[in-house]
């Protein structure tokens, strides 16, 4: 088997490493230097956004599956256009990717599908937001609807700062989702959809705040770890049963099925679990701690969600023992970034806003890298992360990557 890979970040490395060994040739666009440096993989430039560029590249390289790793490219469209040349791909539909890339739509699709999620206001003036804010009593969460590589969301106790935050994605022509707050571990579980089964991925945990105690700025997430072993047993079932599934049907009955990952960010709560957010692909950084532990290999997965044939599918099988993924981010992350940092020794880290610059590594993004730590228990996996980070100018990291877990 052929496979074309499209993105440029450390889940697209994640994914790279578990396709590459089952496969004659793995094609990434544009691919990372991490990607690069496996050896039947081959990067190639092309606009990742622009679905003739993709279908194009799919044709030229002659590849029997398209995995689309990014968000943007799939709320584009650009598996309509591959699907609509014949191609293969793992990845939803543009009208399904919608799920991630409006809020409020999932929001409506939570609620026609009974899916238990916090109470929330969509917003579109100031004087709505205000209202909204008086509703529900702080921590105040505060959303920006469209796509914002998870730095859109403001949890706070200052309403003013909340206010702020609202009236700026207002202000900015988009609408503003305003929720009641969910006190609970976070719990990130991604399901494997072919537009009507749902195969879930073992669960993982994500840190989403930039330093250690969860303070500072959301980011894109800082830090994973899998298994979960203090997770309720039945969660997953559960959360098969009460969400994944009635959203997969609901978007069947809409016309818009869904294939690919149905990222569910979970809450569980007191009153039991709520969904925080979907998203509409691999989750980055659980895929990195995930797919480690993955031994059925990967390409079958995804080739028979791809083709409508998961329900064929053996069980999956894991390794039982812990990864755990810390990021290292650049100076300024998730702000203002200071970049082209030299990175002098990533061997055995996993790229992600990584370039490079004659023959030398340098920084590009604000999630640099990440290390990647096994052990037979949480705790000895996060020990083993923690001893392989290469310092670079400016770098930041959390301390406190599944500590005491
Ligand atoms: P999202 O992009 O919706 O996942 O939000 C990013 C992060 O903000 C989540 O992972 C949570 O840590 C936090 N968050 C979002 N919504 C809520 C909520 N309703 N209650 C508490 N925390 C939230
Ligand atoms: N780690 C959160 C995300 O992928 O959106």
């Amino acid at each position: 088997m052929k496979i074309l890979l499209l993105g440029s970040g450390g889940r697209e490395h994640a994914l790279a490493l578990a396709l590459a060994p089952h496969v004659e040739a793995l094609y990434a666009v544009p691919g990372n230097p991490g990607i690069g440096q496996i050896e039947n993989a081959q990067c190639l430039s092309g606009d990742i956004l622009n679905g003739k560029d993709i279908v194009e590249i799919a044709g030229r390289t002659n590849v029997d599956l398209v995995v689309i790793g990014p968000e943007a490219p799939l709320v584009a469209g650009v598996a309509d256009d591959l699907r609509a040349a014949g191609i293969p791909v793992f990845g939803p539909s543009g009208a399904a990717a919608k799920l991630e890339g409006s809020k409020a739509f999932a929001k409506e699709v939570m609620a026609l599908a009974e899916v238990p999620t916090a109470l929330a206001r969509i917003c579109t003036t100031r004087e709505e937001a205000e209202e909204a804010l008086g509703l529900f009593p702080a921590p105040y969460v505060v959303k920006d609807d469209g796509l914002a590589a998870g730095k859109g969301v403001v949890v706070t106790e200052d309403l003013d700062a909340a206010r702020q935050h609202a009236f700026d994605c207002i202000d900015g022509g988009g609408s503003v989702v305003i929720e009641e707050y969910l006190d609970g571990p976070e719990v990130s579980l991604l399901c494997v959809c072919d537009g009507k089964t749902v195969i879930p991925l073992e669960p993982a945990q994500d840190f989403k705040r930039l330093k250690d105690n969860n303070e500072g700025p959301n980011t894109g997430g800082m830090g994973s770890y899998s298994p979960l072993p203090w997770a309720p047993e039945g969660l997953v079932d559960e959360v098969l049963e009460r969400v994944a599934y009635p959203v997969v049907r609901e978007l069947e009955r809409q016309g818009t099925p869904f294939v690919g990952i149905l990222y569910c960010g979970l809450a569980l709560t007191e009153r039991g679990i709520r969904v925080i957010e979907f998203n509409v692909r691999f989750g980055d950084p659980e895929t990195q701690a995930v797919l480690p532990r993955l031994q059925t290999p990967l390409t079958e997965v995804l080739y028979a969600a791809a083709t409508g044939k998961l329900h064929q599918l053996e069980p999956l099988e894991w390794d039982p023992n812990a990864v755990v993924a810390v990021v290292l981010a650049s100076e300024g992350y998730p702000g203002k970034l200071k970049l082209g940092v030299e990175v002098a020794d990533m061997v055995g880290l996993i790229h992600a806003g990584t370039t490079w610059k004659d023959d030398r590594v340098v920084t590009s993004g604000g999630r640099v890298a990440a290390v990647i730590g096994h052990g037979p228990t949480v705790a000895e996996a996060r020990e083993d992360a923690y001893t392989k980070i290469v310092p670079f100018e400016g770098m930041q990291y959390r301390t406190d990557i599944a500590a005491g877990i």
